[in-house]
């Protein structure tokens, strides 16, 4: 790990769940914590670069010298994302964001009754198909959070998303991925795999940064 290795380089990093409201006092999320994505802030910093941080709800502080974005929504998430990307070289979705949102948001608190009910889902926008089109075109890096066939599901996820990039998440083992303190991952580009051991979250940031950073200058496309 070089510090200095990404001086001059912007970074915008997701991180956390979205929340998708369905009425005032009820939402559809995830178990994000968004420590993943706040030590990759931390460890992109720590290597000279500029970062922001897009942040969904999470209870983390913001790492020195980083400018944060807080927001809700997917549709939220996108539009800051979106406001960042005509400076950014790097882009990390780590962010876990809710692929679906309900179609409608009641005005009022929904009151219940002995029925069952069900709400009608509607996609949210993939923000980093967005970003992995947008020209000019980030290095862009994604999360695949699996439970099972990790590598092939992730390795797909990485051509159809057009990403430089995936980080696979084995989060089927509670021991790291969601919510946990530590992670352990395989980084998949085009040119081939590598995988990082169990250690802390910011362990783990430190070695993927360097990573993304020596791939990035190496210029690799997807
Ligand atoms: O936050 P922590 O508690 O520390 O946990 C870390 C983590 C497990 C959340 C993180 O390491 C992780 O794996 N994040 C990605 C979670 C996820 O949503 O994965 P996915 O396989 O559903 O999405 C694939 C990629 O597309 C991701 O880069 C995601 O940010 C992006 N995506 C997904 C859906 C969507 N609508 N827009 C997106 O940009």
């Amino acid at each position: 790990f070089a510090s200095g290795s990404l001086d001059g380089v912007k970074l915008v990093i997701t991180a956390g769940p979205t929340i998708e409201a369905i009425d005032p006092v009820r939402f559809i999320s995830n178990h994000s914590s968004g420590k993943m994505g706040f030590a990759l802030a931390q460890a992109a910093i720590d290597a000279g670069a500029s970062v922001t941080l897009v942040a969904g709800p999470v209870h983390l502080a913001t790492p020195e010298r980083c400018q944060r974005i807080n927001v809700q929504s997917a549709e939220q998430m996108l539009q800051a994302v979106n406001e960042q990307l005509d400076s950014c070289d790097i882009f990390i979705g780590c962010a876990a964001v809710a692929d679906y949102r309900p179609a409608t948001v009641a005005e009022q608190k929904i009151k219940k009754n002995d029925d069952s009910m069900s709400i009608t889902l509607v996609r949210n926008p993939d923000i980093i198909s967005v970003v992995a089109k947008h020209q000019p075109r980030p290095f862009c890096v994604g999360f695949a959070a699996e439970t099972e066939n990790l590598i092939a599901h992730a390795q797909q996820k990485r051509i159809r998303k057009n990403l430089d990039m995936i980080i696979a998440n084995d989060v089927a083992n509670s021991a790291i991925g969601f919510n946990s303190d530590n992670n352990a991952a395989t980084l998949i580009t085009a040119q081939g795999e590598h995988s990082l051991a169990l250690a802390s979250k910011t362990q783990l940031a430190r070695a993927a940064i360097a990573h993304i950073a020596q791939q990035f200058k190496a210029g690799n496309k997807p």
